[in-house]
């Protein structure tokens, strides 16, 4: 294993369970002091003990990313723990399942708040820190659903694609700071919100049947991308989307799984 990330503090949302405990696990493993960042305190403080127990270095810090006074506080304990702030994974998200007339007016900002506006806090609070830094990144966790459409999710791929492009932005505009940006976007990955959002087993495999690959990922084959993007092996990489689907995009008419 390549310890890249010695000496480096890494804040991530959403560690406390699946791809963002992946990448939280990843990243202890190349040596950063990782901080997670999550509302289940239960599962946050069990991710740190296991990172801890393999030598890791791994604080739990709860925060509600539909609150900014918490992302804003947990930032500055990030900092006030560790001594700097290098790396942003903005991951963690919800998914509502409803058709666009059926949200609430209060469900539609629950939705875009922790999925898109968190990055915006996340980064209008740890830019400080990571301008004082030769090269910082920020990673935000897309999804296949920044390039296609799916049922029933509208407040969710608006968001996704949102991230995209925000993305973009962000990148263009700190790239003077040092800072870099980009998208990872997983496809169907084996975590707690996929299994909450498919029915079971059958209905998982009807899915896989439009991956090439033919298999759910792991949520260590997205954080190892996640790494690369934020280490220094990518360094002449910022604004782009990096897609871990499989093959899942590549294909219009793919019925292979079938055959
Ligand atoms: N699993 C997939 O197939 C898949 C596919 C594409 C994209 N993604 C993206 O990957 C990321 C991680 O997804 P996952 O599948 O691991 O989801 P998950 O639900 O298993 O984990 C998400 C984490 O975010 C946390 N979270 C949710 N709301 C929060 C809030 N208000 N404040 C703080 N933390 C909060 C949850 O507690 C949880 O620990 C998300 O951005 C998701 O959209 C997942």
């Amino acid at each position: 294993m390549q310890k890249r990330f010695i000496d480096k503090t890494v804040w991530i949302s959403g560690a406390a369970q699946g791809i963002g405990r992946g990448i939280a696990e990843f990243f202890a493993e190349e040596g950063a002091n990782v901080a997670i960042i999550d509302i289940k305190e239960k599962e946050g403080k069990n991710v740190t003990e296991c990172i801890k127990s393999k030598g890791g270095n791994a604080v739990f810090f709860f925060c509600d990313l539909n609150v900014e006074a918490l992302i804003h506080k947990s930032i500055e304990d990030t900092v006030a723990t560790f001594g700097g702030l290098h790396i942003i994974i903005n991951n963690g998200a919800i998914n509502m399942v409803k058709s666009l007339h059926e949200y609430s007016t209060a469900e539609w900002d629950h939705q875009l708040n922790i999925n898109l506006k968190a990055i915006f806090l996340s980064f209008k609070y740890a830019y400080p820190y990571l301008k004082k830094n030769v090269a910082s990144s920020i990673i935000n966790i897309g999804s296949v659903s920044s390039f296609v459409g799916q049922a029933r999710t509208p407040g969710y791929i608006a968001a996704k694609g949102a991230v995209m492009m925000l993305t973009k932005s962000m990148a263009i505009d700190y790239a003077s700071d040092g800072i870099r940006c980009n998208t990872v976007c997983p496809g169907i990955t084996d975590t707690p919100m996929l299994r909450e959002h498919m029915g079971g087993e059958s209905e998982i495999a009807e899915r896989l049947y439009r991956v090439p690959i033919g298999r759910i990922l792991q949520p260590r084959e997205i954080a190892s991308s996640v790494a690369y993007l934020c280490s220094d092996d990518s360094s002449g990489i910022t604004g782009t989307s990096l897609i871990i689907d499989g093959g899942y995009l590549a294909t219009a008419e793919w019925e292979g799984g079938l055959s």
